[in-house]
């Protein structure tokens, strides 16, 4: 089997202690953070200063998912704030593949996503140019929201079309993630997970952390 990387987001963290936070997972395989811009999605969640926080707090790679309109204004910010991944999504800008090609000139890992509502079909052109795809299993802009079932299915067809290709690319799953469905989800073919409500819950993020590791077990 593929490792599992676990992905936490910190969106449900509490940012009133961000280090102490970003500390409690520092036993994670990537810190996951959300940027949203309240015209992509109808959330505001933070920006570049708190990603320089996160930086200066943690050693973990930084991934960035991109909920903002025309990401491809931005990308050089946040390279700069210390993303080490980027991930931008289909329907936030017309040129999505230089958005790509973009985010790899400055050196970092390149990221595709669509929402649940967008057909695979969208993501399939860019499939040899990225370092990872981001299957979107709920409705962007919240955490806690319940997993949407269908998305094992475009799991799946996105897993057999990374093997057909022989594509190493990482395929990342993201919203509503819990020790309850962890496992249907790695089976399905998934190889990163972010999960926000269910690490940063009561009994704080560590413990939370170790839930969703024992799940895998
Ligand atoms: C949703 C974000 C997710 C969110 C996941 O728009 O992209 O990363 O933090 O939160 P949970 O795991 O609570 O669904
Ligand atoms: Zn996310």
């Amino acid at each position: 089997a593929r490792p599992v990387k676990l992905a936490p987001s910190i969106l449900s963290c509490d940012f009133a202690h961000l280090a102490d936070e970003l500390g409690a997972i520092a036993g994670a395989d990537w810190a996951h953070v959300d940027v949203m811009d309240g015209m992509f999605v109808p959330n505001i969640s933070f920006g570049l200063p708190i990603l320089a926080a996160a930086r200066r707090a943690s050693n973990l790679p930084l991934d960035v998912h991109l909920m903002i309109e025309r990401p491809e204004r931005y990308l050089k910010d946040f390279a700069a704030a210390g993303a080490d991944s980027m991930t931008v999504h289909v329907e936030s800008t017309p040129h999505v593949h230089r958005a790509v090609q973009q985010i790899r000139e400055l050196g970092k890992r390149a990221g595709v996503t669509l929402n649940p509502g967008t057909p695979l079909e969208a993501v399939r052109p860019l499939l040899g140019d990225v370092d990872l795809v981001l299957v979107m299993s709920v409705n962007p802009g919240f955490g806690g929201q319940k997993f949407i079932p269908a998305s094992l299915e475009r799991i799946r067809t996105l897993r057999r079309w990374l093997d057909e290709m022989g594509s190493d690319a990482e395929l990342q799953v993201d919203g509503g993630v819990s020790s309850t469905n962890a496992r249907a989800v790695v089976s399905a073919g998934a190889t990163v997970l972010v999960a926000g409500s269910a690490v940063f819950g009561p009994g704080g993020a560590k413990a939370g952390l170790e839930r969703l590791r024992e799940a895998l077990k």
